[in-house]
């Protein structure tokens, strides 16, 4: 009997069929593939070669800018050194190295890393810490938790129960029970084209004083927010919010968490927004930058006290149920640490820093053109709302995308119809200028 050919002997085809991309339209992405092949610092190349800037650092994550010879190096070394080593009872030395040095970044007093694969499981692993840390000193009645509206924890069960983005909620059923969401602190009348942290909203923070007021502290576990909300439109606080939410959370004995997924590593000017902010959380989540993008990871930075919390019982006793195969893995901690390098020695996060009113001034040039409602900057990171065309909302800032890519060699992002740039910290001024030549071209195409 002869055996059929079987896949792997089969020459690769261009069958699109069987991939299921994430927050995609498959349908028109299958229809007209915007495919990437290569990258190398700020930019992406396609399969034929053409380049296409890089507006969003991939997905905010590449930092560094695209294959950096130190990180593949790096990766390469670690592949053939080690390739994995369980985190369950073992561990191997990078894996301490690398949380030491994300210690070492971090505000004073949050310097205890437990290590993760995706911003997704570093909400939720914050979320169960929480949970578990008001247990583990008899506070087993603080289970709610409380999130905000417009916010991005990722997709997990936890991270979309607190999150606050209808179409990441109503198609999942009853989610977590005993969630409040604070409101969101965006609103136009108030803070239209600001750079940086608006003045008007800090007074919303006060809301968390209305929800403790109806529960009672005493169920409440953990409030989280993020810094700056980015996957919504890039939602910088308002001047003295994360103060107030501090204070309040003090004053009533619940853990605060700051979702730095996005945040983290350079993105506002700072290792943390909670440097840029002055305001120390509890609980510190982070992903994408630690490796600049290049290999999965995530995790949570504890307070000494938190962690020490769970550090009784008989010292054989593994003081927190939690944890996964990969975390820790070793091509992520050697990418981790040389990222963190990169960042380092070429200054990155204060280069952001510096480059934050060049950049707002590139953005805020294009307040005047067509259907422009908004635009808000803070680091290197701006939001510019377009408005939605009757009975289509999402169909300009689909167009806008498609056609920056397209048209104009750049790679835009977008949530409905607000366009998001946050290119790697490496962009020089005259990229941060064509970048925004471009988004300014297609804002009037798409008018
Ligand atoms: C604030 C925040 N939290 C969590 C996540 C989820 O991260 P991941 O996609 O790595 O699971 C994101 C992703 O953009 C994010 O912005």
């Amino acid at each position: 009997m002869t055996r059929p050919q079987n896949a792997y002997s089969a020459s690769p085809t261009n069958d699109l069929d069987a991939f299921w991309l994430p927050f995609t339209a498959n349908r028109a992405f299958k229809r007209a593939p915007r495919l990437l092949a290569r990258a190398k610092d700020m930019h992406y190349f396609t399969p034929e070669g053409r380049a296409v800037l890089d507006g969003t650092a991939g997905l905010w994550c590449s930092n560094a800018g695209h294959n950096r010879d130190a990180i593949t190096a790096a990766i390469k070394r670690q592949a053939e050194e080690l390739d994995y080593a369980p985190a369950f009872q073992f561990a191997h030395p990078k894996a301490f190295e690398l949380a030491s040095r994300i210690a070492a970044l971090a505000p004073a007093g949050l310097d205890r890393v437990f290590f993760c694969n995706s911003g997704s499981e570093a909400v939720d692993t914050a979320l169960k810490i929480a949970l578990a840390y008001h247990h583990v000193r008899g506070e087993g009645s603080r289970t709610r938790l409380i999130g905000r509206e417009r916010g991005y924890h990722g997709v997990g069960f936890g991270g979309i129960s607190v999150g606050g983005i209808v179409n990441n909620r109503k198609f999942f059923g009853t989610l977590l029970s005993g969630v409040d969401h604070l409101s969101a602190t965006y609103d136009r009348g108030h803070q239209a084209f600001t750079r940086g942290e608006p003045q008007w909203g800090a007074h919303l923070a006060d809301e968390l004083q209305r929800i403790v007021a109806l529960h009672d502290a005493s169920t409440i576990a953990a409030v989280i927010v993020e810094p700056m909300a980015g996957s919504t439109g890039v939602l910088p606080p308002p001047q003295g919010y994360l103060e107030r939410l501090r204070a309040i959370c003090d004053r009533h004995g619940i853990l605060l968490i700051f979702d730095e997924v996005i945040t983290g590593f350079g993105r506002l000017g700072h290792a943390f927004a909670a440097e840029r902010y002055a305001v120390t959380p509890d609980l510190l989540t982070f992903a994408k930058g630690v490796t600049s993008g290049s290999v999965p990871m995530g995790g949570v930075i504890a307070r000494q006290s938190v962690y020490e919390a769970f550090m009784r019982g008989p010292e054989q006793t593994i003081e927190l149920f939690h944890g996964y195969t990969y975390s820790a893995h070793p091509l992520a901690c050697a990418a981790g640490l040389a990222a963190l390098d990169l960042y380092r020695d070429e200054g990155l996060f204060e280069r952001a820093r510096a480059l934050e009113p060049l950049f707002a001034d590139a953005a805020m040039a294009l307040k005047t053109l067509p259907g422009v409602l908004d635009i808000r900057t803070v680091g290197l990171t701006a939001g510019i709302d377009l408005a939605s065309r009757p009975g289509a909302v999402g169909g300009r800032g689909y167009e806008a995308m498609d056609r920056a890519f397209r048209d104009e060699g750049l790679m835009i992002r977008i949530t409905g119809d607000t366009i998001a740039l946050c290119p790697p910290l490496i962009v020089s001024e005259a990229q941060i200028g064509e970048m925004f030549d471009k988004v300014g071209r297609v804002i009037t195409a798409v008018a």
